[in-house]
């Protein structure tokens, strides 16, 4: 099973974290996650388990951050993993349906009651990182500690220029996704669309559309050039993409996602290069990418 063979490849190289959510393929992805770390023996204290909350069930009850969703939601995934608890609960996106106050009680709970160890946030803007740590301080209550945001070569924006003031004055890390574009920085979608890739995929239309629209053509003229800093580095694209998002201070964690064994052994292999991406290959790319934000510290009076 491909599942099992990624996870074996991953923690003998030193992996550690493994991230999953209760609406990845409506539970079953949590199950296939737990079955395998009783099935292998897999020490508890030796992992990270991650897991998402938000979108539950049907029922409007089974969905958002209410206290409810929140505590039945992370029952039902302790379940599914067969696990005591996760190492950190990420609230999945925002929810502007929710008062902040009951989101960070209902996580305090669930920390307090031994479900998880820590809590954390995902597709949240600074600002209501910045409201949830303010009300866990008002109430004595648990702030979140790091925020799940998309971050590679063409999205930069948030990690780069919102979430550094959150890490520096409340220690609030990254842990970043999609560090290949769901695949687009490897270079493979070139030529169209491969057959068993994930942009042929029904439930991903809009990252097929997304490839082949204006933009998308845009980006693989970049990626042509990328490959020649890569080959420099004796490394292949992907290494090259996911090695600059770990070279970034803010970043605690990349999450990965392979879909067999080859593309993980060769994702891996950022890491020997992670040494290689020096301030000046990091200007190289600035300059194929054009689109290096502009940090406070760059502006000139
Ligand atoms: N918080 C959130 O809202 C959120 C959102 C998205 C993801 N995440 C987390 O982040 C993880 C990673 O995201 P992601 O899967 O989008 O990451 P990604 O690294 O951008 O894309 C991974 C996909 O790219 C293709 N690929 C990877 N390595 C390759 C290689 N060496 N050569 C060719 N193709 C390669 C594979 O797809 P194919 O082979 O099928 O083409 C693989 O499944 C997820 O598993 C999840 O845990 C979180």
């Amino acid at each position: 099973n491909v599942a099992e063979q990624l996870m074996t490849i991953a923690y003998e190289n030193g992996v550690n974290l493994f991230d999953t959510a209760e609406v990845y393929s409506a539970g079953k992805a949590e199950i296939i996650l737990g079955n395998i770390i009783k099935k292998k023996c897999l020490r508890r204290s030796s992992l990270v388990i991650t897991t998402k909350l938000y979108w539950g069930g049907k029922a409007e009850t089974e969905r958002g951050l209410s206290r409810k969703h929140i505590i039945e939601g992370l029952k039902g995934s302790l379940q599914r993993l067969q696990l005591e608890y996760v190492d950190v609960v990420f609230a999945n996106r925002p929810d502007s349906n929710t008062p902040m106050e009951e989101i960070v009680r209902a996580m305090t709970h669930i920390i307090n009651h031994g479900m998880s160890m820590y809590w954390g946030t995902s597709r949240w803007s600074a600002m209501e990182i910045m409201e949830a740590y303010s009300v866990a301080r008002q109430f004595n209550l648990i702030p979140p500690v790091c925020e799940q945001a998309e971050y590679h070569l063409f999205q930069r924006d948030k990690v780069e220029m919102q979430l550094p003031e959150l890490y520096h004055k409340i220690g609030v890390g990254v842990v970043s996704w999609s560090p290949l574009a769901c695949g687009i920085i490897t270079g493979k979608y070139e030529n169209g669309i491969p057959e068993s890739s994930r942009a042929s995929l029904k439930s991903y239309q809009w990252l097929k559309e997304k490839i082949l629209s204006e933009d998308g053509r845009k980006q693989q003229a970049k990626l042509k050039e990328l490959t020649h800093i890569a080959e420099k580095l004796s490394c292949t694209l992907p290494q090259l993409a996911i090695a600059w998002c770990l070279r970034n201070e803010g970043v605690s964690s990349v999450l990965l996602g392979t879909s067999n064994p080859a593309q993980l052994t060769e994702n891996l292999g950022a890491i020997q290069v992670l040494p290689k991406i020096t301030a000046h290959v990091a200007s190289d790319i600035d300059k194929i990418l054009g689109n290096r934000p502009q940090s406070k510290k760059d502006y000139h009076h």
